[in-house]
């Protein structure tokens, strides 16, 4: 039987919700806006998670009201991975923080993270998300480096694959 793929996102301006919809694309799972989720949309074989940070390094809005949900789903065992989208130049000190929140909420309910991507060539200085030279997940930058954005969802899908063994 195939996995189930769900990528739930929030995102303000679209950029977030670009990236949800070409990963679910890629590895032919669904993206859920988490304005519309429910709590069975967070059990899923793959659960993955997107966040753009606002603010001064906060959740995206949507995701504020929203983290409830991952607060009370249990995830003991399940791969959950994320990505976040952030400004590195713009905010560099609270680069990707939102992601950072996403990924600690989910280790609380007991998810096994899995894609955590090198922080190796990033503009930013600081980051909640970043740990030992790697971000929880992904990390995406369409303000400062737009160009890289398809080729980054494309490699990390492809560990993914492999990570998750879909
Ligand atoms: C007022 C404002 C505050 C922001 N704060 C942060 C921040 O603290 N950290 C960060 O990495 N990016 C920050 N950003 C950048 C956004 O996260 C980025 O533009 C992102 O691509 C938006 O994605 P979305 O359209 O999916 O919401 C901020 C942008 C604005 C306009």
């Amino acid at each position: 039987m195939s996995k189930i793929i769900t990528v739930i996102y929030g995102s303000s301006t679209g950029n977030t919700e670009h990236a949800a919809q070409a990963i679910a694309g890629k590895l032919g799972g669904r993206a859920v806006n988490i304005r519309n989720a429910s709590a069975a949309d967070f059990q899923a074989d793959l659960l993955i998670l997107g966040t753009s940070t606002w603010g001064c390094g906060e959740l995206q809005d949507d995701w504020m009201n929203g983290v409830a949900l991952l607060e009370a789903a249990d995830l003991s065992g399940k791969l959950v991975a994320l990505f976040g989208l952030g400004d590195a130049v713009g905010f560099g000190d609270t680069y990707l923080n939102g992601m950072g929140e996403l990924a600690e909420k989910a280790v609380a309910r007991g998810a096994k993270i899995v894609g955590r991507w090198p922080s190796e060539g990033y503009m930013h200085s600081l980051s909640t998300a970043e740990e030992g030279g790697f971000f929880a997940g992904l990390a995406l930058d369409d303000d400062n480096e737009p160009g890289e954005t398809a080729d980054r969802i494309d490699r990390w899908c492809e560990q993914l694959r492999r990570e998750a063994a879909l």
